[in-house]
């Protein structure tokens, strides 16, 4: 009896884990908009992935699916087993029940690999390792092809440079390996508490490490501001932003005196993502004066006009 046994991690991007929110996170974008003096004014930041939804089922948005595919004798794919947490894991196949599986730990230890014990020559093809997670919105797979042969001298493992192969003893038992320890994978509670938003302030010629927080958003639903531009409802930012995944910054009455680089950051520690937008922003004249009395009703979704805005670096 052989037992093959190789680690496949997953990449682990250095933006996900314990970023603190004083880490600058990924820049996103970067672009530079100029907008008239006076006008109503919006720096766009959104992300449907912070968006706040109650995880009611908890634990079901997670999925762990092995599929193979086989070219032989005929192109086949079939589903050989699911889980979820908090699930009895299904075995597709009655053939297969209790020759192949999943550790029950897999969700709470990150170790999806699957065993199969008494390998047959039908178990030949590419499988594949595919996590979900859809509060999170993050997919992720890997593909392992398995061969088997009658003679003992020809097994092997390598790397064929997409994929891991494994050419095992008929009869033997083999661990596929699909490894993801990110927490992500693993956890499931206190969502809430690790998303946050806010937004930082640099006026021309002041130092990145000297920029003023302008206002913290928790998906709890507390909110701090600094500074007194908010309470002057001067600046604001839409009361439902979790619920919308919309965190723009928008200005009552754009004045010279808000030029400078703004910069939003989106945290979701649960998720790993940390994401920053930075816009640097530039008053020009006051278009045309419109009686003030007569402007139309704020509406959530302006976008600067493309044609006063200068897209990217
Ligand atoms: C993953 O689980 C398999 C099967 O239970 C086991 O053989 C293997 O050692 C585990 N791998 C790791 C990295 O824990
Ligand atoms: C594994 O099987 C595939 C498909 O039949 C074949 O193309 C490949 O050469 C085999 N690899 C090894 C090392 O046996
Ligand atoms: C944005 O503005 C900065 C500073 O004025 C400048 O260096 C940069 O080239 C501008 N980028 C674009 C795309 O205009």
């Amino acid at each position: 009896m052989t037992l093959f046994h190789i680690f496949a991690l997953f990449f682990l991007p250095e933006v996900l884990g314990q970023g603190s929110s004083s880490r600058p996170g990924v820049v996103v974008e970067a672009r530079n908009i100029t907008l008239p003096a006076g006008s109503r004014a919006v720096l766009p930041c959104r992300s449907p992935r912070m968006v706040w939804t109650q995880d009611r089922l908890k634990d079901r948005q997670r999925v762990v699916h092995w599929d193979v595919v086989r070219s032989s004798p005929e192109y086949s794919v079939e589903r050989v087993l699911d889980m979820s947490p908090g699930a009895k894991q299904r075995v597709y196949n009655s053939f297969n029940k209790g020759r192949v599986s999943l550790s029950e730990e897999a969700f709470n230890d990150g170790n999806f690999s699957l065993v199969i014990n008494n390998v047959v020559t039908t178990d030949k093809g590419v499988y594949t390792c595919n996590l979900h997670h859809h509060y999170c919105q993050v997919h992720q797979n890997i593909q392992i092809q398995l061969n088997v042969t009658k003679s003992a001298r020809k097994e092997r493992r390598y790397w064929d440079g997409e994929k891991t192969v494994l050419v095992v003893l008929l009869g033997s038992s083999v661990v596929l390996p699909c490894v993801n320890r990110r927490p992500l994978w693993r956890e499931g509670a206190q969502e809430e508490q690790q998303q946050v938003a806010h937004w930082d302030y640099q006026a021309p010629g002041v130092r990145p490490d000297r920029a003023e927080r302008l206002v913290d958003l928790y998906a709890s639903g507390e909110r701090r501001d600094y500074g007194p531009l908010f309470r002057q409802h001067k600046m604001s930012i839409d009361p439902d932003a979790f619920t919308l995944g919309d965190f723009s910054l928008s200005f009552a009455e754009l004045s010279p005196a808000d030029i400078g680089l703004y910069s939003c950051f989106l945290h979701h520690h649960y998720c790993g993502i940390q994401e920053r937008r930075i816009f640097r922003l530039t008053v020009g004249p006051p278009t045309a004066a419109k009686p003030s009395t007569t402007r139309p009703p704020i509406q959530s979704n302006d976008l600067p006009e493309p044609s006063k805005t200068t897209s990217n670096y």
